[in-house]
């Protein structure tokens, strides 16, 4: 950590100071979202829209923040959201992510496009893990985040490579047929800097991000590589090709809510890609309410997008997900102090959650129900 900077107090400082670690190039790519930005800052104000309805006079002297996901235990409703790249942040990159998710006790989703492969991520936490084996801790969950490519071998490849290696669920995302319009990383003509990889996929296809002028070279990866044809019906081709759970994420409507269970989802993550993809979508929190109804219990139902304090996780918890998904704050850590930054952000959160638990009157998470929050 740099020796000028006071130390970060929460996520927001965290950002601040991650700009001193960051190149241009690297920051632009994280922290943009599509055309406008307009779905970007709705996912923050969103939050700010609820307000929450504290419990007075309950019992909170010993607190619960433990829960399921698909079955796996995990310490606190939290998950890493999938991001690509994460070696821009850190040369650890996605090793360090999963090894801080490991010794925290949350979840990790690995994206499609990593900076470390399936197998290294995989391995890098059995260190961790026997380290832990004393204590009582959570087991890893890590699930393998899934986008399906043109080349249909190469997608088979990838899920079996993710079962073989353990990874627990196939979270396919389901909002990036191309790729969002991100005017900043046009601007710096996207590409990895030498010695940076698509670590999973150029062993196997040699593919890795083009340099285009005037284009983001993932814009372009997207629109020749990935398949912008998929359908409701792939995804039984797809569960055909292991035993993965799938989770789907991306879902912003109910009735594609109804659909994604009808056809095999065992968790829903509903999302807006963190605002880099379709600028004007709705935000995740609003779209969680009307995902929640219409699923009526049927699957798990995750969300992401603004998450910053612990008072947002509680209000999404409120609202019915099961838990939350939590992205660029990660790499703000991760870009500050590799796997003790994104253990640290971590803790605040956890922190923050506990204490907003406290204060609103639920011991556990089973005492936050939708009376905790309201939009007035
Ligand atoms: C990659 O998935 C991205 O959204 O940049």
């Amino acid at each position: 950590m740099n020796k000028n900077s006071t130390k970060p107090l929460n996520l927001f400082e965290y950002e601040k100071l991650a700009v001193e670690y960051l190149s241009q190039m690297a920051l632009d790519y994280y922290a943009s979202g599509a055309w406008d930005e307009v779905t970007l800052r709705d996912n923050r104000a969103a939050f700010e829209r609820y307000k929450l309805r504290p419990r007075m006079l309950v019992d909170v002297s010993k607190r619960n923040l433990t829960t399921h996901i698909l079955g796996q235990p995990i310490l606190m409703p939290l998950l890493i959201a999938p991001m690509a790249f994460q070696c821009l942040a850190c040369p650890e990159g996605e090793i360090a992510t999963a090894r801080a998710a490991r010794s925290s006790g949350v979840g990790m989703v690995l994206s499609t496009l990593s900076t470390k492969s399936i197998e290294e991520v995989a391995s890098s936490c059995d260190r961790v893990a026997a380290a832990l084996q004393h204590r009582s801790h959570a087991p890893a969950l890590q699930w393998f985040q899934l986008y399906i490519h043109k080349d249909r071998g190469l997608t088979r490849a990838l899920v079996e490579r993710a079962y073989t290696a353990g990874y627990k669920a196939l979270c396919l995302t389901v909002d990036a047929p191309v790729l969002g319009r991100r005017e900043r990383d046009r601007h710096n003509e996207f590409v990895l800097p030498p010695g940076l990889q698509l670590a999973n996929l150029v062993d196997i296809s040699g593919l890795n991000i083009p340099y285009q002028a005037g284009e983001s070279g993932l814009f372009t990866y997207f629109a020749q590589q990935l398949d912008p044809a998929v359908t409701w019906k792939d995804l039984e081709w797809l569960q055909s090709l292991s035993p993965l759970p799938l989770v789907l994420k991306g879902i912003l409507r109910g009735d594609d809510a109804v659909h994604a269970v009808e056809y095999g989802a065992k968790a829903i993550v509903v999302s807006n890609h963190g605002g880099r993809q379709l600028d004007g979508a709705i935000a995740s929190l609003d779209a969680l309410v009307e995902v929640v109804k219409a699923v009526d219990g049927r699957a798990e139902i995750l969300v992401d997008g603004g998450i910053r304090r612990g008072t947002d996780i509680l209000k999404a918890l409120a609202l019915g997900a099961k838990a939350v998904l939590v992205g660029r704050p990660i790499l703000w850590g991760l870009a500050v102090a590799g796997e003790a930054g994104v253990a640290h952000v971590i803790d605040f959160l956890r922190d923050e959650l506990d204490v907003a638990m406290a204060l609103s009157g639920c011991a556990s998470l089973e005492d936050v129900d939708s009376t905790v929050t309201s939009d007035q």
